[in-house]
């Protein structure tokens, strides 16, 4: 994606595994010193990378986790533009509102929290956090609290009423399953956004589109967060939906 940005921008990018497995610090050093600007970084080093940050911003911090590093004289800033990146692509390239409506997200691990912010940011009427095990979604009820919108911690079980916008930020869709919600949270006209991608619907969105909801998956995401990334490094804001509309074929 970041190649897609560099032909429209003419930025120089590159692409670069970690190897071995364990080398991600010293992969960094060597980005530094060959004179990079920063790194996207992906799973599994978003941690690793949180923890090499001299700074951070309030979003990485929130999100605890880094999936943007930028180069700085003498130190390496911290960002997360994961949550942005979700937000634009459901506003902007999807262009559905987030403000006052009835928003789900499903999960608690480390993508949930990523976006949290970024959603609350949006001004919903409510923010209902659902998982499995519904201790780690009070948790996060409890930490985002206070950001001055109604957020909820729910189990599966307790969840009947529909919802304007539901999230799906489980890592089910990874192993080809649904998180256990009743149809009845898709209402007439709800949209549904599963932050996997693949060339064919999630099981997610093929369960929820079968109940009427219109569905996305996370692809624009992905290149929404690369985009704001690259704008983090080089203060160039890339068109997204060329980039978007290329991948969607490579898939
Ligand atoms: P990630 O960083 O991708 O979020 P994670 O921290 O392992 O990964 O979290 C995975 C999330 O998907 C969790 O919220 C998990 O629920 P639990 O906390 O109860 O484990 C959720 N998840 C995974 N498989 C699921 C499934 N089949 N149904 C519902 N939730 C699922």
């Amino acid at each position: 994606r970041h190649t897609r940005f560099r032909n429209v921008t003419g930025v120089q990018t590159c692409a670069l595994p970690i190897s071995p497995i364990d080398a991600f610090e010293e992969t960094v050093k060597i980005l530094i010193a060959s004179g990079g600007r920063g790194a996207n970084i992906t799973v599994p080093f978003k941690q690793e990378a949180f923890r090499l940050a001299d700074d951070l911003s309030p979003r990485a911090q929130a999100a605890g986790a880094v999936n943007t590093l930028q180069f700085r004289e003498g130190s390496v800033f911290g960002d997360n533009t994961d949550g942005v990146g979700l937000v634009r692509d459901i506003v902007a390239a999807a262009g559905v509102a987030l403000r006052g409506r009835q928003v789900l997200l499903l999960g608690a691990g480390g993508a949930a929290r990523g976006v949290i912010l970024p959603l609350l940011a949006e001004s919903p009427a409510r923010l209902v956090l659902v998982n499995r095990t519904p201790e780690r979604a009070a948790e996060l009820a409890a930490q985002f609290s206070g950001e001055g919108v109604l957020i909820e911690a729910r189990g599966y079980a307790d969840l009947g009423e529909a919802f304007d916008v539901v999230i799906n930020a489980t890592s089910a869709s990874l192993s080809s399953d649904l998180p256990p919600v009743l149809p009845s949270v898709f209402g007439n006209r709800s949209f549904v956004y599963d932050m996997m991608y693949a060339a064919e619907p999630t099981p997610f969105m093929a369960f929820a589109s079968y109940y009427g909801a219109t569905v996305r998956d996370g692809l624009g995401m992905l290149v929404e967060q690369a985009a704001e990334s690259f704008y983090l490094w080089r203060g160039i804001r890339p068109q997204t939906a060329p980039v978007y509309d290329w991948l969607r074929t490579q898939l």
